[in-house]
Order: C-alpha cells, then structure tokens, then sequence
C-alpha cells in the first residue's frame, strides 16, 4: 500500500506514545504484563489504518491486542483511531512481520489477523506474500498449539493459493467461505473490506488453526534440501558410553560428480531429548567458496525444526574467525561453559 507521507508524522505518533512499543523485543515473553488480567493475546499483521484494530480491541476489552505494522503513516491512524477510543488494551510495533520471533517469544499468541495483505501477484514475489508457508511457519512459533489464525481478503486467486499454504505449514482449515457477507455484515470489518463490501467485491475467509506437525526424518528433509548434491547417509552404531542415552547417529557424506565436498556427523537427542548434536561439519575450501557451509547450515536448522528437534547444539574452537564466527553469523548463541568442557572450545546452540 502506497500513503502519501503526513506531515508531522513524528510528533503524531509521539502524541500516542502510550500505544507505540518502540523496543519491542524488550517485551518478548512478557507481553501480558501490559494487561496482567488479559484472557488472550491478539496479533494483526499489517493492521493498516486500523478499523479493524480499533474495533476489536474495543469490543473484547478482557483480551491484549498487539497490531503490527511496517507503513508508520498508516499505523499514526490507527494509534489515533484507538487514543480517541481511549482504549488501553491495545499496542502497536512499527515493524515487519517476518521479524515476530524477534518480539514475541514461544507460544505466547493465542489468535493471529491477516486481513487484506498485499497479494503480490507475480509468482516470483510469493514468498513475500503473509500466508506463504514460509510466513506461516514462522507464525507457528509464536503461536500457541491451538491457536487460530484468521485470514481475510477480497483477492480470491491470493485466497485460492493461500488454502494450499495452510495445511502444508501445519494449520488446519476451517469456516471458509468465499462470501462472507452473503447474509449481511459478519464481524468487525476493515478499512480495505469496506471498500471492497461497498464494490460489490465478495470477501474471502478462513481460518487456519495450528495443529502438530508430523516429524520428517532430518535425512529426508536435508535429502531434500541439498537436491542438486548426492547425500549418502550411514547410521552409526553408538559409541559403547552413549548406548541407550542418545538417539541414532548419522553421517552424511555430500558427493558432487562423486568428489565428496561435505560432510556432518548428527547424534539425535543428544546430549538431551529433542536437542541435535552436530558432531562433525566439514566442507571443502573450495565449495566453501560457492556457498555450500551456508547451505547445508540453513538446511540443517530447518530439517531439525521439520525433525520436532527444539534446538541444535555444537562445539567449535572459540576466536573472532574461523568456526565460530561462521556459527555465530547462522544465528548460533554461545552456551555458558561446562565443566569438562575442552581448553579453546566453546559450546554453542541454535534454538529451532
Ligand atoms: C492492503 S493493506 C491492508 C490494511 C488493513 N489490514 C485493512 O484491511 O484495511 C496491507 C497493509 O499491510 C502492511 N504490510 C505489508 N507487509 C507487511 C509486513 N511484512 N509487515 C508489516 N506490515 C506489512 C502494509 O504496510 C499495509 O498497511
């Protein structure tokens, strides 16, 4: 959405400072202490001038509602829409909703609104699309085991296409209509819906309700991931001090026209359930130089979240280069030392 820029729009969203959470990371995991009786807590995505915000969050006052919005001269409406309402359960991030697990922590959400995003037409612009499986995947990790997400739009080929999205990232479908005002206005509309309403336009919805996701094996999810490269796997038998204690070990030896250029060593459950210890990660100089260390990284963080593993887990030589830069650029976080832990190395971990 396009807005001509307002004039004083600093001192505008000044004005409502009560409402706009400008270091919202700071509030992660601890968003209900802004309303410690809250029964819910909402997210909208892209709230825009903020009807719909407004509206909701005046008509259920014993809920927390958080609206996020990346445009500010849209978002100064609707914090001005909710300060002339004198609401005080609702709150707004002038940020981008590819960024939630920033600002919000596991499960802390119970509902979740997209309404009318910017279908972005063209194929290639997909995956810039709210509902692609990419966004809706990452939704899941705020989002609460049961928890909904609500999506509406005017758009039905973007609406089509989403209900395919849905089922892949782990929601399961329900109330969808392709006219939802059919029978006359149902719920809260927005500032978009209106217009549309008033077109004649039908409004699409559905809700997506967020359901377990079976796990994939981590071997068919880094198959998949490394297409183009042969991935050959051995299961390793255990080492005799860790029979019993760990999951399978795996290697993956990853051949390119035979010539062997990686290499990783995987321990499951290790060294506690639902964490995967990277025992070796090894790439050649020279496939370094074309981007396999970053791939293979990024693809085992994602197999590992597909394989229901909540974190993985490494040790590495510790100093400014080499190792530990790498895994400290792939997001990795050093872990506090252990005792036994070897001279020069340090413990790392990414949570999944
Ligand atoms: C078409 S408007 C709809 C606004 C409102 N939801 C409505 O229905 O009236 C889409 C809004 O989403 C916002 N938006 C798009 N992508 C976003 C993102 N990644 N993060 C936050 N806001 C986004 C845009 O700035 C715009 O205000």
């Amino acid at each position: 959405m396009r807005m001509r820029k307002k004039p004083n729009l600093v001192p505008r969203m000044e004005a409502c400072g009560q409402y706009w959470i400008k270091e919202p990371e700071r509030l992660k995991g601890k968003w209900r202490s802004l309303k410690p009786d809250a029964v819910r807590l909402r997210l909208e995505l892209g709230c825009g001038k903020g009807r719909f915000t407004a509206e909701t969050a005046a008509q259920h006052p014993e809920d927390l509602y958080v609206a996020v919005e990346r445009a500010a001269d849209a978002m100064v409406v609707a914090m001005e829409r909710c300060r002339a309402l004198g609401l005080t359960n609702v709150f707004f991030i002038d940020g981008d909703a590819a960024e939630l697990d920033h600002c919000f922590a596991n499960d802390e959400v119970d509902l979740l609104y997209i309404n009318f995003c910017d279908p972005w037409p063209s194929v290639k612009h997909s995956r810039r699309r709210l509902t692609h499986e990419g966004f809706l995947r990452s939704y899941r990790k705020v989002l609460r085991e049961g928890g909904e997400i609500r999506f509406k739009t005017d758009n039905r080929a973007l609406f089509e296409w989403s209900l395919f999205q849905f089922p892949k990232a782990g929601y399961e479908l329900s109330q969808v209509t392709r006219d939802l005002h059919a029978n006359g206005v149902q719920g809260v509309m927005t500032d978009y819906e209106e217009k549309f309403y008033r077109l004649g336009t039908p409004i699409n919805r559905c809700v997506g309700t967020k359901v377990k996701l079976p796990d994939v094996p981590v071997e068919e999810s880094l198959n998949r991931a490394l297409d183009g490269l042969e991935c050959v796997w051995d299961e390793l038998p255990p080492l005799p001090e860790q029979t019993g204690r760990y999951g399978r070990a795996l290697k993956l030896s990853l051949l390119e026209n035979g010539m062997e250029r990686a290499g990783l060593e995987l321990v499951e459950d290790c060294p506690r359930e639902r964490t995967l210890w990277v025992g070796a990660f090894t790439v050649e100089p020279e496939a370094r130089r074309t981007g396999l260390d970053v791939r293979l990284a990024q693809a085992l963080a994602r197999a590992a979240a597909a394989g229901g593993f909540h974190a993985v887990r490494l040790s590495c030589p510790e100093g400014e280069n080499g190792d530990h830069a790498f895994w400290l650029e792939q997001g990795y976080g050093d872990l506090p030392s252990r005792q036994g832990q070897e001279d020069g190395q340090v413990m790392m971990e990414l949570r999944v």
